[in-house]
C-alpha cells in the first residue's frame, strides 16, 4: 500500500526533470484482461482531468475493455475525481454510495478512485476506513501504471492503494482515446509551483514540469494528420511554460508561435496566470490568425489586500493594466473570461466592493464564480474563515448579476455579425440544430445540416442570450 503524503507533495526539489518514454507497458498477462468486459469512467473537474480520462480509456482499451456510458452496465468503474472545492468531494462520495449498492448485486464489479482526491491523505484514509469494498486507488502521477495496479489487485482481491505523492518526471507515450474527432486537449505542462494560498493543485498535481516542445509539436502534427481542427494547450499555469527548462531558453510565446506555424486551424490555451503574461505573448496571439482571440485570465479578487492574502503576486491595478493591454492589442473581436472567488477569509464588504468594481470595469465576456472552500493542508485553511455562508451566498449572487449583465452585453454585440464556428455536434437544446464555438469561445446553436459537423463554417448570429447565441449558416 502506497498512501499519499501532503508534506512530500509540497516539496520542490532542484533535481533535473527527466522525460521517460518507456514507462507505459502492459504485461502479456494483462493484454486481454478486459476481454468481454465493459468500463465506465465518471470525470469530475477541469480539462486536465478530462484529458486524463481520455488516457485512462485508452489504457483500458489496450487491455481490451470496451466502453459503456451506463455505470450499471459496467464491469469496471473509475471515478476520476476533483479536489478543488468541497462540493466536488461531496459529489464523488454521493456517487460511491450509489455504486456500493450496485456492487452488492454485482460482486465481480471492480471500482476504483483516480484523480486529485486520490492525492489527498484524508480522502485515502477515509476510503481505507469506510470504503474497504472498493478495489483500487491510484493518483494523478501514475495513470500509466493502471495495468499493474489491476494485476496487483487480482492477486490479493483487497483494496489496492497506489498513490505517488510527487512525480519529478514527465511520462511520454501514454495513449489517448479522445472524446472529440475535431478538437483535442494537448498537455504542455504538468503541476504548478505558484502555491496560491487557497489552492490544492500544487499538492495534487506536483511540481511544474514542461513537456519538450518537440513532443508537443509532434503531437499537434499528428492530430492535424488525423483531421483535428482545434487544439487546446493545457496546463495549470501555461504562461510559466518552459521556465523549468535548464538547457534552453524557450517560453510560452515560442511554443505558441511554433504550434501556430503547424497550420492547425485553431490554437487555444488554458489556464493563464496574470503573473507570467508577457508582451511578447500578446504580440504573438495578435499576429497569428489561428491563435484564438480568447484568453481565460483568472483574477480571483478585485481587492489588492485579498490578492496579497491569496498569494497571487499582482494587484488590482496591475491586473487592470494587463487586461487593458490585452484588450487593446487583440481588439473588439476578442474575449476575456475569468475566475473569481468570493468570501475568502477576512474578505470585508469593502474588499468585495472592489471585486464588483473590477467586474464593472472589465466587462468580462463571462466568468466562473465560486464561494471560497477551505482545502485541508493549504495556508488559507488556517486563516480565519470569518464570512458567514449567508453573506458569501449574497456576494456570489450580486457578483453573478454583474457578470451576467456583461456576458449578455458581449453576446448582443455579435447579433447580425458573421463569425466562423467549429460545428461539433447536435445541439443539446434542439436536435435539428448543431452546436459549436466561435474562436472567442462563445457557444452557438446553428440551424444546419449534419454534414457540417466537424467543419468551421461562417455563421450569421441571429439572437443572443446570456450564455449562448443562435445563428444560421452564411456561405
Ligand atoms: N475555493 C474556491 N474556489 C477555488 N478555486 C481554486 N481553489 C478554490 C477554493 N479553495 C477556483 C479558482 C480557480 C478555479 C479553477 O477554481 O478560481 O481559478
Ligand atoms: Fe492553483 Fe492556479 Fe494558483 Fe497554481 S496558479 S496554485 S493551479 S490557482
Amino acid at each position: 500500500m502506497l498512501k499519499p503524503n501532503f508534506k512530500e507533495a509540497q516539496k520542490r526539489t532542484k533535481e533535473d526533470i527527466k522525460v521517460l518514454r518507456n514507462e507505459y507497458v502492459i504485461s502479456d498477462e494483462m493484454k486481454c484482461f478486459g476481454e468481454n468486459k465493459k468500463y465506465f469512467i465518471k470525470t469530475y473537474g477541469c480539462q486536465m482531468n478530462e484529458h486524463d480520462s481520455e488516457m485512462i480509456s485508452a489504457i483500458l482499451e489496450d487491455m481490451k475493455y470496451s466502453k459503456t456510458n451506463d455505470y450499471e452496465d459496467a464491469d469496471l468503474i473509475i471515478l476520476n475525481t476533483c479536489a478543488i472545492r468541497e462540493n466536488a468531494h461531496n459529489k464523488t462520495f454521493g456517487m460511491l454510495g450509489r455504486i456500493k449498492h450496485l456492487k452488492q448485486t454485482k460482486p465481480n464489479l471492480m471500482v476504483g478512485l483516480a484523480g486529485c482526491m486520490s492525492q489527498e491523505e484524508s480522502v485515502v484514509d477515509e476510503i481505507i476506513d469506510k470504503y474497504k469494498w472498493m478495489d483500487f486507488v491510484f493518483g494523478t502521477h501514475n495513470i500509466h501504471k493502471l495495468p499493474e495496479i489491476l494485476k496487483e489487485h487480482t492477486k490479493t482481491n483487497k483494496l489496492e492503494v497506489n498513490v505517488w505523492s510527487n512525480e519529478g518526471n514527465i511520462i511520454e507515450g501514454i495513449p489517448s482515446k479522445r472524446d472529440s474527432k475535431y478538437k483535442a486537449w494537448v498537455n504542455i505542462m504538468y503541476g504548478c509551483d505558484k502555491f496560491c494560498t487557497y489552492c490544492i493543485v500544487p499538492y495534487t498535481r506536483g511540481k511544474q514540469r514542461s513537456r519538450m516542445p518537440e513532443d508537443i509539436i509532434n503531437e499537434v502534427k499528428d492530430l492535424i494528420n488525423q483531421g483535428y481542427k482545434e487544439v487546446t494547450l493545457l496546463g495549470q499555469n501555461v504562461n510559466a511554460y518552459g521556465k523549468d527548462f535548464k538547457d534552453r531558453d524557450y517560453k510560452m510565446e515560442n511554443l505558441l508561435e511554433d504550434v501556430a506555424k503547424t497550420g492547425i486551424d485553431r490554437v487555444r490555451f488554458v489556464t493563464s496566470h496574470p503573473w507570467d503574461f508577457t508582451d511578447n505573448m500578446i504580440d504573438i496571439i495578435a499576429r497569428y490568425d489561428n491563435i484564438c482571440n480568447y484568453i481565460h485570465l483568472p483574477v480571483q479578487s478585485g481587492s489588492s489586500r485579498i490578492l496579497k492574502l491569496m498569494g497571487r503576486r499582482y494587484t488590482k491595478e496591475s491586473y487592470l493594466k494587463l487586461y487593458k493591454k490585452i484588450r487593446n492589442k487583440l481588439g473588439e473581436n476578442s474575449s476575456i473570461t475569468t475566475d473569481i472567488i468570493v468570501g475568502f477569509p477576512l474578505e470585508t464588504k469593502e474588499d468585495f466592493e472592489e471585486t464588483l468594481s473590477l467586474a464593472e470595469e472589465c466587462k468580462f465576456d463571462s466568468a466562473f464564480t465560486f464561494i471560497y472552500s477551505p482545502r485541508e493542508g493549504t495556508p488559507a485553511s488556517k486563516m480565519k474563515d470569518d464570512v458567514s455562508l449567508e453573506e458569501k451566498e449574497k456576494r456570489l449572487y450580486k457578483l453573478n448579476e454583474v457578470i451576467n449583465k456583461y456576458a449578455k452585453e458581449a453576446n448582443d454585440k455579435l447579433v447580425n455579425k458573421v463569425t466562423p464556428v467549429l460545428l461539433e455536434n447536435i445541439s443539446e437544446k434542439d436536435p435539428n440544430m448543431l452546436a459549436g464555438y466561435t474562436d472567442t469561445m462563445k457557444l452557438v446553436n446553428v440551424k444546419a445540416d449534419k454534414k457540417y459537423i466537424g467543419k468551421i463554417v461562417n455563421v450569421k448570429i441571429t439572437d443572443a442570450k446570456t450564455w449562448s447565441l443562435d445563428g444560421e449558416i452564411n456561405e
